[in-house]
């Protein structure tokens, strides 16, 4: 492992020089000693209606409170603030389109197309509280639907547009949402993808949905319901929604732990659960991270090539970014459309500054080689980043040197769906080591305990584990605040509980290895085994099915299933590839297994758990531990 032979990058005096924050250490020791001071001085840069009585309340643990008494909006920060500023006129999105199309909106612009959805979804009997799903492509519709929903205090869904029929009904159906907002399709890698159709089926199983609005991407023909589906271009067209500014459309005033939006995320049941954040404490949290680790300044250039659809693309495609004032550039396709090429092109001809992405994307961008990335002048690029799984240090080498030319830092950000913002990460003032996400954000305070819930030895795995709270926060599971206490909170009381295993090196240095439950990251997407699971026992010819993650060169995991099939089927590989397809059709091609191998008997407990630990020992060809609880 490279921990032990310590690799050290240092950031360069260009970068340092001008960076927002000079001093990791002296931000760390301050916040560490007077942690609702600091959380407040950050607090106090954003606009409120009100001010908070209360920075922290922890009186009702595990669920705390943050800004007690506040009153804003994220989007009277994210939009309104601005409009009164010469940022009116500033880019805050600039958008590609994977058939070239190119779309730009100046906060002016983008204020004006939020306000007339939003008075479309009111005059819809939208109202606070309301939750409403989002299943679409990387459109500017996409964010501007999810601003829409929070300017008015609707709870916004956003279901991943790679997902499908089962993901997307089980979602709607959890959330009881009314209105959908989706795309006719999306186009993805030359071709399109029909998010309708999808819809459609999806809606078949889950009727609480009344309004389904469906805005025009593709063109391709529809099946449009009367009464119930709706053009995105009719609507925002009717003069009752015609509201081209706050004046018209205000913003609904939001007391601080009032929900944002909930996002599904992938646990140990198969049942996905809604992570719910709050207008105020979020916004705190994700302006402040963005801002002091990704160094972003007025004139920079920001590009987070995640999907809005995931927490990344929540917090930094969409929210904070806008909270901050920057511009930020969106990609709606795939990174080697059609040439390996496409991202290093767009990061020429955008002059993107900031370059935030995946390990498993450097990775499928690396096995074409340099000369596609060498073709292109990517001097402006000042800093990158990395998020969704433990890069790897030959792939952390490789975006150092061909895509930053050894000038730009990587900031290697560890966080989750829950925690809303980056948790340990380090600045472009620390020191590097390829591979690690380095030290806690301030204020944060991380930890790797042992089984017994007592911090573990240096340079030892452990469970990581998170000692204090933070203003971004989840705040408990939507409808389910015992799971989110029994989850999160129960393993070691008192501490968050991450799921994840890592190291701590003698510099303080983490080192995460990765999940420790049955929540798998391919491609840097979180899927849970057990809906991978259900989603090959709803073919008719399988009666058990269990799934692992396995190393894959490019992915990271991928998805092995292990099948029982039921009496009178029988094993063959053209079956094997229809279960592949079925998994893919169900939940979206993200989830499709690499492999299926049909067993007569999966490894249990005595208590019917599967051990998929085992599997995978036997995959991999090594030791299978603990046997005691084998159940044959
Ligand atoms: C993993 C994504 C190593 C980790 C923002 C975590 C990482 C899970 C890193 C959350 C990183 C995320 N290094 N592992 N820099 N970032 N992870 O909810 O296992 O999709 O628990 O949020 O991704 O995934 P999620």
């Amino acid at each position: 492992m490279s921990e032990m032979t310590p690799e050290i990058y240092q950031p360069s005096p260009a970068v340092t020089a001008n960076a927002i924050v000079k001093d990791y250490e002296e931000m760390s020791r301050f916040a560490g000693e007077n942690l609702e001071q600091f959380w407040a001085s950050q607090a106090e840069k954003f606009f409120w209606f009100s001010k908070w009585q209360k920075v922290l309340d922890n009186a009702n643990q595990p669920f705390f409170k943050w800004f007690v008494g506040g009153q804003t909006n994220i989007v009277a920060n994210c939009l309104d603030r601005h409009l009164a500023t010469w940022r009116r006129n500033k880019l805050a999105l600039i958008w590609e389109g994977e058939n070239g199309d190119l779309r730009t909106f100046s906060y002016h612009a983008l204020n004006r197309e939020v306000c007339k959805f939003a008075s479309v979804l009111r005059s819809m009997g939208v109202k606070k509280g309301d939750r409403v799903t989002i299943y679409m492509g990387r459109v500017p519709e996409l964010p501007i639907a999810m601003l829409a929903c929070a300017k008015i205090g609707a709870v916004h869904s956003v279901v991943y547009g790679g997902f499908s029929i089962e993901a997307l009904q089980g979602r709607i159906e959890d959330s009881q949402s009314n209105v959908l907002i989706t795309c006719d399709g999306s186009f993805m890698n030359g071709k399109v993808v029909e998010l309708k159709k999808i819809v459609d089926e999806a809606l078949r199983r889950a009727p609480t949905i009344e309004h389904v609005i469906v805005y025009k991407r593709t063109g391709q023909n529809v099946a449009m319901e009367a009464g119930r589906d709706y053009w995105y271009h009719d609507l925002v067209a009717l003069p009752l929604a015609r509201s081209l500014s706050n004046s018209g459309c205000e913003t609904e005033i939001m007391d601080a732990e009032d929900p944002l939006f909930m996002l599904y995320t992938s646990g140990t049941t198969g049942k996905p659960k809604a992570i719910l954040h709050t207008h105020g404490g979020y916004m705190v949290g994700i302006g402040t991270t963005l801002q002091t680790v990704f160094d972003i300044k007025e004139e920079d250039r920001w590009w987070c090539a995640a999907d809005p659809g995931w927490i990344t693309g929540h917090s930094y495609i969409v929210y904070g970014p806008l909270l901050l004032g920057a511009t930020s550039f969106i990609y709606e396709g795939a990174p080697t459309y059609p040439y390996p090429n496409r991202w290093w092109s767009m990061v020429e001809k955008y002059g993107i500054n900031i370059l935030y992405t995946a390990p498993t994307a450097i990775r499928g961008l690396m096995r074409f080689g340099e000369a596609w990335p060498n073709r292109h002048d990517l001097s402006s690029l000042r800093l990158l980043g990395s998020v969704g799984e433990p890069i790897n240090p030959e792939a952390w080498r490789w975006y150092y040197r061909v895509i930053g030319k050894e000038r730009c830092p990587i900031m290697d950000t560890w966080w989750q769906t829950e925690t809303g913002m980056f948790m340990i990460t380090p600045m472009p003032v620390v020191d590097l080591k390829p591979g690690s996400a380095t030290r806690p954000f301030p204020g944060v305070e991380a930890d790797v305990y042992s089984e017994e819930g007592k911090p573990v030895a240096v340079g030892e795995e452990g469970y990581l584990v998170l000692k204090r709270p933070w203003p971004a926060m989840l705040r408990t599971i939507y409808k389910d605040p015992e799971r989110y206490v029994k989850q999160y909170w129960s393993k070691f009381p008192g501490v968050y509980f991450t799921g994840d295993s890592a190291r701590k090196d003698k510099d303080g240095y983490f080192w995460i290895i990765g999940r420790v439950d049955d929540v798998l990251k391919v491609s840097g997407y979180r899927l849970g085994t057990a809906e991978i699971e259900s989603a090959f026992v709803s073919h008719p010819d399988v009666a058990e099915a269990a799934a692992i993650g396995l190393p894959h060169e490019i992915k990271g995991n991928a998805i092995h299933a292990y099948v029982i099939l039921k009496a009178g089927a029988t094993p063959s590989e053209a079956l094997a590839e229809e279960l592949k397809a079925h998994v893919a059709n169900n939940l979206g091609p993200i989830a499709k297994p690499e492999k299926v191998t049909f067993l007569t008997q999966l490894p249990k407990t005595r208590s019917g758990k599967i051990m998929r630990r085992v599997l995978k020992a036997r995959a991999q060809g090594i030791a299978e531990g603990d046997l005691s609880t084998l159940e044959e």
